[in-house]
């Protein structure tokens, strides 16, 4: 388990992604989903208010609801960290206080509960002041509604004053960063990592798998069948085929999925306090659940780090 930043909210060591929950995977499949993650100790897991209103016959709010439901027909809301976002669904864009207001009383109630634990910016808004977006933030959190908040799709520079204004107004104030992260996209170690370091703030690296192209199930001359196929085939090229190649070295030295050991990597990047997947089926998931208790070495690491330099 892993605390985030300086709250007090102690989570497992892999974030369940909910973009599928309504999306690639129906209820049924996601409720199986969930339940096999927290039966193998997960606690975690991260939706947004607009996931996923792109998919054919969604308008968004269909992976909140399906969880809300699980929670409540499990009884278990007290024993799960639920993240979730505001900021990017069309109906409910950007950071003002109104919209952030509205958007977070809806999320509760898809939710079925009355606090979110980690409340994300889902992208920035340069169209809202700062002190705004934190004031609103703010007023949640005094409120009980909110336990903590967080950013994500931010630049460097916009998280700094974020950052400052809170320190300042002595408002709430971001304790994680959401960034694109993974073995294949690593720019957050350079514009982020540092800032975070200095801060306290924890990293919740997401597209952990690279759109699914860490597991492994991407190769040469292969076809996959996946909503994501085209995302996660642009990484296929001399550096992608690298890494695989260390990818299954490791995983079959260590006996465990590809897809787990790419985690692990990410796992035990500095700042970063989980990774964020999904999983489709529990068939998938059950590939990624080794990361909760895989370290790798310190050679191991270092092989995966030079693979995808
Ligand atoms: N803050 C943001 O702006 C932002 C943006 C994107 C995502 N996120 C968050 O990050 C989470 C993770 O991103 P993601 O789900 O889009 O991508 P991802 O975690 O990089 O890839 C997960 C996908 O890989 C495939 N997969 C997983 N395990 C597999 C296995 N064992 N065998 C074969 N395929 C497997 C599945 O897709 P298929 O079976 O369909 O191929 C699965 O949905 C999201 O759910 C969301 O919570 C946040």
């Amino acid at each position: 388990m892993a605390k985030i930043g300086s709250s007090d909210l102690d989570v497992s060591r892999l974030c369940l992604g909910g973009n599928v929950f309504g999306w690639t995977a129906d209820e049924r499949t996601s409720f199986a989903v969930l339940d096999a993650f927290v039966v193998a100790g997960g606690n975690f897991i991260d939706t947004a208010d607009s996931y996923m209103w792109r998919a054919p016959g969604n308008s968004g709010g269909e992976s909140e609801t399906i969880i809300g439901r699980w929670m409540a027909s499990r009884g278990n809301r007290d024993s799960v960290v639920i993240a979730t976002k505001v900021g990017s669904w069309p109906q409910r864009p950007g950071l003002s206080r109104a919209n952030i207001v509205a958007a977070a009383e809806d999320s509760l109630r898809r939710l079925q509960t009355d606090r979110i634990d980690l409340y994300f910016s889902h992208t920035d808004d340069a169209g809202t002041a700062q002190e705004e977006t934190a004031a609103a933030f703010d007023e949640l959190v005094r409120a009980g509604k909110v336990r903590t908040i967080g950013a994500s799709n931010f630049t460097p520079e916009r998280l700094r004053s974020a950052l400052e204004i809170s320190a300042r107004e002595g408002l709430a104030s971001y304790v994680a960063l959401q960034p694109h992260y993974n073995l294949l996209e690593r720019d957050f170690e350079s514009a982020f990592a540092p800032l975070l370091e200095s801060q306290g703030l924890a990293c919740l690296p997401y597209f952990g798998l690279a759109k699914g192209f860490l597991t492994g199930k991407y190769r040469p001359d292969t076809e996959v069948d996946s909503a994501r196929a085209e995302g996660a085939m642009a990484y296929m090229d001399d550096r992608g085929l690298r890494v695989l190649a260390a990818l299954d070295e490791i995983a079959a030295a260590r006996e465990v999925p590809v897809a787990a050991v790419a985690l692990a990597w990410l796992a035990d990047q500095p700042t970063v306090a989980a990774p964020i997947a999904s999983a489709r089926t529990p068939e998938q998931l059950t590939d990624l659940l080794p990361v909760l208790d895989l370290t790798l070495t310190k050679t191991e690491l270092a092989k995966l780090t030079k693979a995808s330099a």
